[in-house]
């Protein structure tokens, strides 16, 4: 009757890098990088929006184990995948096999910043499920950056990482992301949200510790593709409704210039403009409610930021919005909080603030009843904050 999935511990993880790493290339691994997937808990596209965001980062982890290898290539494998090779002399370039590029993205990077990387064999394993909305990717890029400081022997500043590593996933993957995921990678902390400013790129911590409360992930496990387009389409449409509301950034824009130019801007950009500003404002209550502890208020703003998101924004699909119609039936006297879609959207997975003493049965009729009205077995875990990008 387990419905929860366990969370490897990093110390697992970081083993099985050792010992792919000795199988592989027969090395012992030197250096051992980790960096964690997020999930959001409200504050949705709005990142590029000059926004706020309430993410954290999740006890599921990537993890790389290297060892300098003497030349000047870069040879990196793991499981499943095309072993990759990487001539570090060269300026990089896109290139196969696909996930390569968030290597080479973070390669460049290092590189522009004037760095010399050795050459070095390296292993990479995750916990972090692809496709499930969960930042697999900006947990890749920050393990990576992470162990490029480490075998450069330099350390970036926090903010520094994470920008390279967005800056990767701009120009490598071609996903014009905002700054949540890999500031959510870079900067977690054990028990600590990280409520981050989007306009001036400034994190603030804000504690969850209390033993009482959890938080469930259910991924749908029906996958998305960012780089499919549709995530910079809504970018671009919030872009040309600032343009048309004549303001410099969104947080001087009041929902009254919004509906003052619903005309112009037409639809659907007007709806996506009335999400933009109101999802700012949600966001920031949201923060004032963990900070005093005011989960009936939590729960509302997340039930309006999912309502937004399917409707205005356009972002959710049919088994986000069951998964999130099941915890919300459970409701308050079942012990859910709040629940909406995380991330990116278009599947992949919800969040579910519970007390944590409901926590598995809620689990399991999330389970149960998404099952059944869909015939695919999602994946439900807990998760607490988590720490950060950071050399084992
Ligand atoms: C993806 C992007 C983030 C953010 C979310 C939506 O995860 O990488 O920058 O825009 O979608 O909130």
């Amino acid at each position: 009757m387990i419905m929860l999935q366990p969370n490897a511990p990093l110390s697992d993880l970081v083993a099985d890098a050792h010992r792919r790493l000795s199988e592989t290339f027969q090395v012992q691994g030197a250096v051992v990088a980790a960096a964690p997937g997020r999930v959001n808990l409200i504050g949705e596209h709005i990142d590029y929006c000059d926004g706020f965001v309430l993410p954290f980062a999740i006890e599921r982890y990537v993890v790389f184990a290297a060892k300098a290898n003497d030349s000047s290539i870069a040879r990196v494998a793991s499981e499943g995948q095309e072993t990759v090779e990487i001539d570090l002399t060269v300026e990089q370039k896109i290139s196969e096999p696909k996930w390569s590029n968030y290597l080479r993205g973070v390669i460049q990077g290092f590189k522009d910043r004037g760095d010399r990387i050795p050459g070095f064999d390296a292993y990479v394993v995750s916990s972090v499920p692809l496709g499930a909305g969960l930042s697999s990717s900006a947990a890749l890029e920050c393990a990576f950056a992470t162990l490029m400081e480490g075998l450069v022997d330099t350390a970036l500043r926090t903010s520094e990482k994470a920008l390279l590593a967005q800056k990767a996933e701009h120009d490598f993957a071609q996903v014009p992301c905002g700054i949540m995921d890999q500031f959510a990678s870079a900067f977690g902390q054990q028990d600590k949200l990280i409520y981050i400013d989007c306009l001036t790129n400034e994190p603030e911590i804000i504690p969850f510790s209390d033993p009482s409360l959890s938080i469930l992930v259910a991924n749908t496990c029906v996958s998305h593709d960012l780089s499919d387009g549709a995530y910079a389409k809504r970018r671009k449409a919030t872009e040309d409704a600032l343009k048309i509301i004549g303001k410099q950034n969104w947080r001087e824009v009041t929902m009254d210039d919004v509906l003052e130019k619903e005309d112009e801007m037409g639809d659907p950009m007007f709806r996506r403009a009335r999400h933009v500003v109101s999802e700012i404002q949600r966001t920031q209550e949201a923060a004032e409610g963990f900070k005093k502890n005011d989960f009936s208020k939590i729960g509302h703003l997340m039930a309006a930021s999912h309502e937004s998101l399917r409707d205005d924004f356009e972002v959710s699909c049919h088994e986000l919005d069951l998964m999130v119609e099941i915890a919300t039936k459970i409701g308050f006297e079942g012990g859910v909080l709040g629940a909406r879609m995380t991330g990116g959207g278009f599947g992949g997975s919800t969040v579910t603030l519970c007390r944590t003493d409901d926590a598995s049965q809620i689990a399991e009729t999330l389970h149960q009843q998404y099952l059944e009205k869909t015939g695919i077995t999602p994946a439900i875990f807990a998760t607490r904050p988590a720490r950060g990008a950071h050399l084992v």
